[in-house]
């Protein structure tokens, strides 16, 4: 049987489900699908023995999150001439050209190992951070990514390349956005508990960085902050403040299941271009089947 390997980080859940949908195709193709979450650590098997192997993550300011890229180190060097075919699936809240110079720092660690890049593909998921974007259109990209990824799913299996285009001057860009993962860490340690708190310690036990505790009856958010949002984001007394960006947090699942076409959407001003050129380029591409 053949079988494929997928790790992968989601902060929030988006690269998740995109994750599940890739496993499900793949194994709607008799494929055995191991997915290996990132939380967990490094992978302990060998990566070359699958047939397939694949990377995700959400983007975090036009890169890979910081735990991502510390993965990557964890892998392997492959034997000298022996090269493995890869491929990298991420979700982000825009659609921008910006966000798909993501991967480059992380397929540099990989080319070094001995690994190749043959396919990527990005999905736009509903943002954890900055806005919230309506439930109406998380479950339009929702049901976008779910069209889309078995089309994704074919190329891979049969060999088909496929590669996102990359802006001038991107491996720049994305070294300059990478103060991202100090500024994280910085920020992570400014983050403050409100009177709301339930004292549930979901937070504490879903940190994927384990940074987060009690000491002495009061919360502590320690250096090793990942800026995942995931403890703010599932808080259900929404009772963390993300210190300077609390402005621009988002709190609460998103409801991908709604829909009400009458329903207006908010935000339809912003980027609202690149947001109509992504499903009409994915509208596409399910009405061919390409
Ligand atoms: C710290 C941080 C930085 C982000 N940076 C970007 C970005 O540069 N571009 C973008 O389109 N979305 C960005 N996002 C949004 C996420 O990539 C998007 O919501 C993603 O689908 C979240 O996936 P997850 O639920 O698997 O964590 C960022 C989110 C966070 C928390």
């Amino acid at each position: 049987m053949k079988s494929v390997l997928i790790c992968f980080f989601s902060g929030t859940g988006n690269t998740k489900k995109v994750v599940e949908q890739f496993s499900k195709t793949f194994q709607g193709q008799g494929f055995e699908v191991v997915l290996h979450n990132i939380d967990d650590g490094p992978f302990d098997g060998e990566i070359s023995k699958f047939d397939l192997f694949g990377i995700a993550y959400p983007v975090h300011a036009f890169n890979a999150p910081a735990n991502v890229l510390e993965f990557a180190k964890t892998i392997k060097k492959l034997p000298k001439k022996q090269k493995k075919a890869y491929f990298v699936v991420n979700t982000s809240g825009e659609p921008l050209k910006l966000n798909n110079i993501s991967s480059l720092k992380l397929n540099s660690m990989l080319r070094k190992r001995g690994f190749k890049l043959t396919n990527e593909y990005h999905y736009c998921m509903p943002y954890n951070i900055i806005f919230r974007h309506t439930d109406n259109m998380a479950h339009k990209m929702w049901e976008t990514a779910q069209k889309v990824i078995p089309l994704d799913c074919k190329q891979i299996v049969d060999g088909e390349k496929s590669r996102l285009g990359y802006v001038p001057c991107g491996r720049f860009l994305a070294w300059i956005f990478r103060v991202e993962h100090w500024g994280g860490k910085f920020n992570g340690r400014r983050y403050k508990v409100s009177d709301k708190c339930l004292k549930c310690g979901l937070c504490i036990k879903k940190c994927p960085a384990h940074n987060i505790a009690i000491e002495n009856g009061e919360f502590k958010f320690g250096k090793d902050c990942l800026m995942c949002m995931r403890c703010s984001f599932n808080c259900p007394a929404n009772a963390i403040k993300i210190g300077l960006f609390d402005k621009w947090k988002v709190n609460g699942a998103y409801d991908f299941d709604h829909f009400d076409e009458k329903e207006e959407q908010t935000h339809q001003k912003y980027c609202k271009k690149s947001y109509e050129k992504y499903f009409e380029r994915n509208q596409k591409r399910i009405e061919t089947g390409e």
